[in-house]
């Protein structure tokens, strides 16, 4: 069974607002960039198309994501400027660069429950002076009752997120400012959420006898019901603070 394949990006993340990011990113001319849990690496690749001089590299620990990255990566010609390495991003080396992205991926750089902080301590320590740091980041659009967090992600804790204030206060706590502030829309939500079931829904019509997919799927749409319009995702553009010492 094929999966993912209506997605663009893995998260809720429209082309168009994927285009401004990359173009108010790549205003800085940067030359390195770095992509921290990359994932198939489609900003990380329109960021390289977007400023020609740049080398990149994706860090993730899924191989068929990597696999993907590359060929899209050699399908776009720019396959000699960017590595996709399979390896983990926690307490990576493969920094400083001049623009760090971390989009849904925070949990790669911090184990804890609620790696917010942690991931933002460890990308103001990833990016050189000058640069820029795209973090996307999940956040409460408001506090999610009781009943809505028994429905989404097993163990799902209030404490998982923040709301957007003290996400934003966060990463100031951490030595940056924020350059941009935008979050997904309902419509990406969506998008994002139907695009990722849709190769196994199409499939699981034809098999009415799997019971373990449509058990997943079942699920994983329960879930979606408890968090959708309660879970934001903030895309935020961070300039780190000059002499900024933790
Ligand atoms: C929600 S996906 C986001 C992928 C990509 N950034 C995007 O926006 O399309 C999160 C990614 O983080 C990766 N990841 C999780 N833990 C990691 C780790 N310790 N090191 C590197 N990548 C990790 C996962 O494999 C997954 O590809």
């Amino acid at each position: 069974m094929t999966t993912h394949t209506r997605l663009t990006f893995h998260g809720p993340l429209s082309s168009a607002r994927a285009d401004a990011i990359v173009d108010r990113l790549s205003a800085s001319r940067p030359r390195t960039v770095l992509d921290i849990g990359c994932g198939w690496g489609e900003l990380l690749l329109r960021a390289l198309e977007a400023v020609p001089k740049a080398r990149g590299t994706g860090v993730d620990l899924d191989e068929a994501d990597l696999a993907r990255g590359r060929r899209s990566a050699e399908e776009r010609g720019l396959a000699g400027r960017v590595d996709f390495l399979a390896e983990s991003a926690r307490d990576t080396a493969r920094g400083p660069a001049d623009l760090v992205l971390c989009v849904g991926a925070s949990q790669a750089l911090s184990d804890a429950d609620c790696p917010t902080a942690e991931a933002l301590h460890a990308l103001r320590g990833l990016v050189s002076d000058g640069g820029r740091v795209l973090l996307g980041e999940g956040f409460w659009e408001r506090t999610p009752t009781p009943a809505e967090l028994a429905g989404m992600w097993p163990g799902a804790s209030e404490s998982d997120h923040h709301i957007l204030p003290a996400l934003l206060d966060l990463a100031v706590e951490a030595g940056f400012r924020p350059e941009w502030t935008e979050t997904a829309t309902l419509a990406e939500w969506d998008h994002f959420e139907s695009g990722y079931q849709a190769d196994q829904e199409v499939w699981l019509a034809a098999h009415p006898e799997a019971v373990e997919v449509r058990e997943r799927l079942d699920r994983h749409r329960s879930q979606w019901m408890s968090y959708r319009g309660v879970l934001g995702m903030a895309y935020l553009t961070l300039v780190p603070v000059s002499g900024w010492t933790a």
